[in-house]
């Protein structure tokens, strides 16, 4: 379903993946960390193929988050500090910290509650952001999120950019994203296609010069501006359907 994909992110960048749903982020993404192994091509991280490295060394170069994650049976902060080697109170302190996951703290056992399948179970929003915390808490060189802010509410999901921002800052990094706030984390934009990259710049300037970008930035529900202004142009397709919604309207019990 990929194909002719031909992405460069240079070192230190943070490069937005954004595309229609279904158009394949996730594919994308996990081929980096190798969930997938890619049938044509190759990817090479810091010049090097990552089918010539060994699981351990892409592992201590690539760091992921999906969105949808799965924790393991395990307490909270052995699921964050899984696969970062040496990490140890402070490192998971700051992890938790950047993925605003202060709800750990009011966890029956703190840290130490088990969580997953013989544990306690955790909001969609909540094991998103300990997928976050295990991501960057081994302070990868190469970070990759696939829409890691998808289940948080504007509010968290404000505090985890700002914290982001600092990270992403000493990192090389790809993450996708659906929503305006979270593309301008990113130095650069890549827009996925038709299978293929089919465009990359700044968010500014896919606004202007890609009609499928603004129309995917152009579903910001808030209206609140962020993606600029959408001008109605011909060339943009009207096949967005919305699903009509009508307000509620609670009937009179009289
Ligand atoms: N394991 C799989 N086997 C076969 N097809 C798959 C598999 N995973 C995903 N697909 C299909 O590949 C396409 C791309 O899926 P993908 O999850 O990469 O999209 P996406 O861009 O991440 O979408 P979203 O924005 O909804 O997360 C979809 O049509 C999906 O049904
Ligand atoms: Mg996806």
């Amino acid at each position: 379903m990929l194909r002719g994909v031909d992405l460069h992110i240079r070192p230190g960048e943070s490069m937005a993946l954004v595309g229609a749903t279904g158009s394949g982020k996730t594919t994308l993404t996990a081929l980096v960390p190798r969930l997938h192994e890619a049938t044509g091509g190759r990817i090479t991280v810091d010049g090097q193929d990552i089918t010539a490295l060994s699981r351990a060394e892409l592992r201590a170069k690539v760091a992921v988050a999906f969105e949808e994650p799965t924790l393991f049976s395990a307490t909270v902060g052995e699921n964050v500090l899984m696969g970062a080697e040496g990490a140890g109170p402070e490192d998971l302190a700051r992890a938790l910290e950047i993925a605003q996951a202060g709800f750990v703290a009011d966890l029956p056992q703190g840290v130490d509650t088990q969580v997953g399948e013989q544990g306690l179970s955790l909001s969609g929003g909540q094991r998103q952001r300990l997928a976050l915390a295990r991501a960057v808490v081994g302070r990868p060189p190469f970070l990759v999120l696939d829409d890691p802010l998808s289940a948080l509410d504007v509010h968290t999901e404000a505090l985890v950019e700002a914290a982001l921002r600092e990270v992403l800052a000493t990192t090389t990094a790809l993450i996708v994203a659906h929503r305006p706030s979270t593309v301008l984390l990113a130095d650069r934009v890549a827009l996925l296609s038709g299978g293929r990259i089919a465009a990359v710049g700044t968010h500014a300037e896919l606004l202007r010069d890609n009609a499928e970008y603004r129309l995917l930035m152009s579903g910001d529900p808030t209206g609140d501006g962020v993606a600029g202004p959408v001008e109605p142009s011909a060339a943009t397709p009207t096949a967005r359907a919305l699903p009509a919604r009508t307000p509620d309207t609670p009937e009179d019990p009289r």
